[in-house]
């Protein structure tokens, strides 16, 4: 099959686009630096010409929710009206699990609105919702470290390998279209700062870490929020082991 990879230069996409090709499949990667942008629409309908399924697996830059809304909303109607002009099959969105928990987020927001677009919209869909990837709590410590100091919060979640999940999508973009997919999770509830302290240790990093729930994410994302549902597609990989094997 002929799927393209919306983001396919990114963390995801770059590693679904591998596990498509490793399966004998054909991959188009979109992206703007691959000279396809899904905010103007340039270059789309080239690129998904002959294409039978679309993986989109992009991001927002860090901006408001009213921006992030828009920028998810802007590229995913792009993305939807192309492929209706040229007979796309299947439209797999890399969405989060729990985001309806969360209100005050802007890259819920954001994301919420790429899965109303997507389930209200003509390509037949399916959306899998993924937990937290192992190197979230690397990302989210580094956004919030200060002079060797990091202020995170003690989030419960049960992350997957970045490698899993795309090896998933790959997988669900070349079967039929599902609709709302089961909650896709790694195969332990973690942590983020004991993830984080794991992470800085195994990368000979000195940072200290302060909980707390007043800096990047509140009270509402504590507790169970952020974990996958009773339906759920447990990946293979370990926190242990990605550490063990990823990149230092
Ligand atoms: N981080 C987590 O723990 C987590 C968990 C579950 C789900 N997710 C979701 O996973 C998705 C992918 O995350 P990621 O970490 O793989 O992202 P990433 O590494 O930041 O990659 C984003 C990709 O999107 C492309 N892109 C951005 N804007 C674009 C545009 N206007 N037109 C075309 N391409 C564009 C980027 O390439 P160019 O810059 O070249 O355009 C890049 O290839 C996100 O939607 C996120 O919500 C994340």
């Amino acid at each position: 099959m002929r799927v393209a990879v919306a983001g396919a230069t990114g963390n995801i996409g770059a590693r679904t686009v591998t596990h498509l090709e490793k399966a004998g499949h054909e991959a188009v990667g979109i992206s703007r630096s691959l000279g396809v942008d899904l905010v103007t629409g340039d270059g789309l309908e080239a690129a998904l010409r002959g294409v039978d399924a679309v993986v989109d697996t992009i991001s927002s830059p860090p901006v408001s929710r009213e921006e992030t809304v828009d920028y998810f909303g802007t590229t995913t109607r792009n993305l939807l009206d192309a492929e209706a002009s040229v007979g796309v099959g299947h439209h797999v969105l890399l969405s989060i699990v729990g985001i309806d928990r969360v209100e005050g987020n802007a890259h819920y927001a954001g994301k919420r609105e790429q899965e109303r677009l997507v389930s209200q919209g003509r390509v037949p869909w399916t959306i899998v919702p993924a937990t937290q990837f192992f190197d979230f709590a690397e990302l989210a410590a580094g956004w919030a470290e200060k002079d060797g100091v990091s202020h995170i919060a003690p989030l419960l979640m049960q992350p997957i390998a970045p490698d899993d999940i795309a090896a998933i999508l790959a997988e669900i973009a070349v079967g039929e279209p599902q609709g709302r997919y089961a909650d896709v999770a790694g195969p332990e509830t973690q942590d983020l700062i004991d993830m984080a302290r794991r992470t800085n240790a195994a990368r000979g990093r000195d940072v200290r870490l302060v909980p707390t729930w007043a800096a990047m994410f509140d009270e509402s994302m504590a507790g169970n929020v952020m974990l996958a549902g009773d339906n759920v597609r447990i990946a293979p990989t370990t926190f242990e082991h990605w550490l063990a094997t990823s990149g230092q």
